[in-house]
């Protein structure tokens, strides 16, 4: 038997740092002491996924995002901002508790964690080698073989199956060092540096148009934007995989999180 104490605990084990005031990772709703008899590991705990949990027989979720949306911090926890702002989200709170869900958040302990975490397991899939340099936050600079801008896209369309991504630069532009900027990490600051620093492209996940893509045009570095949810998945799966070896007896599963858009 194993309790969400458990794994919270193994949890806090990956990096105790997580847990500090200004970290996301914790419990953010269920009992401690409540028995788990299934987890699913997610890139965002969205309504369809918690719908799959219930119907799978899991009572523990491993989140990387928000659960009640708000990016919430031990001094202004995700459920107070709801509040603060008179956003009400009882009807995902009175859905976890009629399915008895516990929710862990796994961000701050996750993305920069060895072979199993959101960065390695991504560099896997998109066959890129080990970094060159790491530039802080959550970034790495990485040289690749010679390619252009357009097959560096397809390239990665293609490793991820990917039903389509957007391109920002000339597609024939030489590509030789890179950065990868997954999920929400892309910004004018980080742009800078990286083009400072020498890079060709950036493969990003989740962009802002104005503040990222437009600098990086002016600054002649390509862009190409896959995705938050798609360049973190990859690393949920990695959550299960680690879990399933640390808690054997209990059914662990990476529950994909619902696609956020469809294209027309
Ligand atoms: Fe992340
Ligand atoms: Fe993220």
């Amino acid at each position: 038997m194993a309790t969400v104490q458990d794994f919270d605990d193994f949890l806090t084990g990956l990096d105790s740092n997580a847990r500090g005031v200004d970290h996301r990772d914790g419990l953010k709703w269920g009992e401690p002491a409540m028995e788990v008899r299934g987890v699913g590991a997610t890139w965002m705990a969205s309504m369809d996924v918690l719908h799959r949990a219930v119907a799978a027989g899991i009572n523990l979720i491993v989140t990387h995002e928000p659960t009640f949306w708000f990016d919430g911090r031990p001094a202004n926890p995700e459920l107070e901002r709801c509040r603060e702002r008179d956003v009400d989200v009882g009807f995902k709170t009175r859905f976890l508790d009629e399915g008895g869900i516990a929710v862990i958040r796994a961000h701050d302990c996750w993305d920069r964690y060895p072979d199993y975490g959101v960065e390695a397991r991504l560099r896997g899939v998109l066959g890129v080698p080990d970094p060159l340099e790491y530039l802080g936050g959550y970034h790495y600079f990485y040289e690749v073989a010679e390619t252009t801008l357009g097959a560096l896209a397809q390239d990665c369309k293609a490793k991820m199956d990917l039903p389509c991504l957007r391109v920002a630069g000339d597609l024939a532009k030489a590509v030789r060092k890179i950065v990868i900027a997954y999920g929400a990490t892309s910004g004018t600051e980080g742009y800078y540096r990286f083009w400072r620093r020498g890079a060709d492209a950036v493969i990003s996940g989740e962009q802002s148009e104005w503040a990222a893509v437009r600098p990086a045009i002016d600054m002649g570095m390509g862009v190409i934007e896959l995705g938050h949810a798609a360049t973190e998945a990859f690393g949920m799966q990695g959550m299960a995989d680690l879990l399933s070896e640390h808690f054997p007896n209990i059914p662990v599963r990476h529950l994909p999180t619902d696609p956020s858009f469809q294209w027309l």
